[in-house]
C-alpha cells in the first residue's frame, strides 16, 4: 500500500524530513494511544488516529513538529529531537489524502 508521498512535497520541504524514519518512531512512541497506521487495530479510544489529524484542514508538518517537541499533557514525555519530531510529522502528512 503505497502512498504518493511526493505530492504533498511541493517547493521546499522545509524540514528534509524522513517520513519512513517517522513511521517506525510513530509506532514505538505512539501507537499505545495512537492509531499510527490504517490496519492498526483501535488504541485509545478518545485518541485521535494519525489519519484524522492529517486530515484537519489546518494541518501543517511544520506546526505538528513543533507540537511534539512540547509533549501534550497526557502524553508521557518523550525524548524526540528536532529532527525524529520532524519526520513523525513528516510521516503524519503522508497519511493525507
Ligand atoms: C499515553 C498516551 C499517548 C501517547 C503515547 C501519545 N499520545 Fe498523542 N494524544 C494522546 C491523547 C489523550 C490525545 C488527545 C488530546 C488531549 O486531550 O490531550 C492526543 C493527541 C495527539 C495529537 C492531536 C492534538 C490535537 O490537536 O488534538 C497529536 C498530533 C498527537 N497526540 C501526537 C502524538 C505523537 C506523534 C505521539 C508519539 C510520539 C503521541 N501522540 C503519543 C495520548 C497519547
Amino acid at each position: 500500500m503505497l502512498l504518493p508521498v511526493a505530492s504533498s512535497c511541493g517547493t521546499s520541504s522545509a524540514l528534509a524530513a524522513d517520513a519512513g524514519h517517522g513511521a517506525d518512531l510513530a509506532k514505538r512512541w505512539c501507537a499505545s494511544c495512537h492509531v499510527v497506521a490504517s490496519g492498526q487495530a483501535q488504541a485509545s479510544a478518545d485518541v485521535p488516529s494519525f489519519a484524522s489529524v492529517a486530515r484537519r484542514p489546518d494541518f501543517s508538518p511544520e506546526r505538528l513538529a513543533l507540537f511534539l517537541l512540547d509533549p501534550h499533557p497526557k502524553m508521557p514525555d518523550f525524548p524526540l529531537s528536532r529532527t525524529e519530531a520532524g519526520d513523525i510529522a513528516a510521516y503524519i502528512g503522508s497519511l493525507r489524502p
